[in-house]
């Protein structure tokens, strides 16, 4: 049982253990060895001289992948109370969809879908007689293997949700200039050049390739209202991509921000300075913060430096080095204030004693924070003011 659980382990994609990292590892390593096998197999040459290794190769990884599917089947059906909030295929679970129904449900999810391909596909279409350069093409399932544990491409896929209406905009306004590009070049080159502008679907290829600022230059206006359309097109190309871009950049700032304040409101409401101020104040402070993962060992900053933010400790411990001694501080403390406050250098060097969570404020947000909230700021000088002493002894 307990094998099972850490098996289980291994293969929830948000787990973070050396179980799940080797199974991660595995996983690349079969990803890269199928994919060689099915891209060098449609080499004539080399299909011919190692037609039976490259496909014992994709059989090899088929079967690898048919033992995790097994497994994430077999998972499927081990509910409970402390059932991951995404199931075996990585989808997320709802608390109503835990029922027998639900559960298969989830074995026609898009992720477990490929998990299917990728391990029966190329056995059972050389059992159905396909030639075996082409069944090993459905070998590149595989290259769908990793998309679940790729926090970036599972964040791309929320921003296209997210910014599907302006996304859907942009492409409705490409395809109405496109059309109207195609319509006026046919209107204007027809009898010029009737091979290729002579009709509107011929001219659509020009336009496409122009709209695009993909510009082969095999069909090109001869006219020259046909060059001064040709000039026209190009522009409102770039605007068009320019569009998109921006779109998915804001997109993807906002999203970043977004999980960054989910993040730091957890935080937050853990450092007992802001546990009792009410919801909004823990909001307004979370949009102010930005989170830093740092592992042991690390100096977060240096004595004598400028000072240009502070800390609160969410989870871990810091070691400040003092003269005569250093003092530890841990989860819900902060440093780095006194900085923020005199705008003299840092007074000591801090440095992480174990992997640690701390949340940043910077000095214009710290000023900010403490005109609109008073009673934080207070809290905060008062423990400045007694670190200050403590130096003052120290220092003798
Ligand atoms: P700052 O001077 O910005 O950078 C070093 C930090 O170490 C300082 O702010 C305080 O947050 C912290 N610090 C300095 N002296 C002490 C002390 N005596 N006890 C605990 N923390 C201290």
């Amino acid at each position: 049982l307990g094998r099972l659980a850490s098996l289980r382990a291994a293969i929830d994609p948000s787990a973070k253990g050396r179980a799940a990292r080797t199974f991660r590892a595995l996983t690349a390593g079969a990803v890269a060895l199928g994919l060689a096998a099915v891209v060098l197999g449609t080499v004539p040459d080399l299909a011919a001289a190692h037609a039976t290794a490259l496909t014992a190769a994709t059989l090899l990884v088929s079967a690898a992948y048919a033992l995790e599917y097994a497994l994430r089947v077999s998972l499927l059906r081990g509910g409970g109370a402390e059932r991951p909030p995404v199931d075996a295929f990585g989808e997320p679970v709802l608390p109503e969809e835990r029922g027998t129904a639900a559960r298969l449900g989830q074995l026609a999810s898009p992720l477990a879908l490929v998990d299917l391909v990728a391990a029966f596909g190329v056995p059972l279409a050389l059992l159905a007689g396909f030639q075996p350069t082409m069944a090993r093409l459905l070998g590149l399932a595989w290259i769908l293997k990793p998309v679940r544990y790729s926090r970036a491409l599972v964040m791309l896929a929320r921003v296209l949700r997210q910014e599907r209406e302006p996304l859907a905009g942009v492409l409705l306004a490409f395809l109405i200039t496109l059309l109207l590009a195609a319509t006026a070049a046919y209107l204007l080159e027809r009898d010029a050049q009737p091979g290729s502008f002579g009709s509107i679907p011929a001219a659509l290829w020009w336009a496409v390739t122009t709209l695009t600022t993909t510009g082969y230059g095999d069909e090109v206006p001869a006219t020259p209202l046909g060059r001064l359309l040709a000039g026209s097109v190009m522009v409102a190309g770039i605007a068009v991509l320019a569009l998109l871009a921006g779109i998915l950049a804001s997109g993807y700032a906002s999203e970043l921000r977004r999980r960054d304040f989910l993040r730091s409101w957890d935080l937050v409401a853990q450092v007992p300075l802001f546990a009792s101020v009410g919801a909004t104040t823990i909001a307004e402070v979370a949009r102010l913060l930005r989170p830093r993962d740092l592992p042991g060992g690390r100096v977060v900053f240096r004595r004598g430096e400028r000072g240009e933010s502070m800390y609160f400790i969410a989870a871990g411990e810091v070691k400040v080095r003092l003269p005569g001694g250093q003092v530890r501080l841990g989860e819900g403390e902060f440093f780095g204030e006194m900085a923020l406050i005199t705008g003299e250098p840092r007074t000591a060097t801090i440095v992480t004693t174990r992997a640690s969570e701390l949340l940043a404020l910077d000095l214009a947000d710290f000023r900010a924070l403490a005109a609109a909230r008073p009673e934080l700021s207070d809290a905060i000088r008062a423990e400045a003011e007694r670190r200050l002493a403590d130096l003052r002894e120290r220092a003798g």
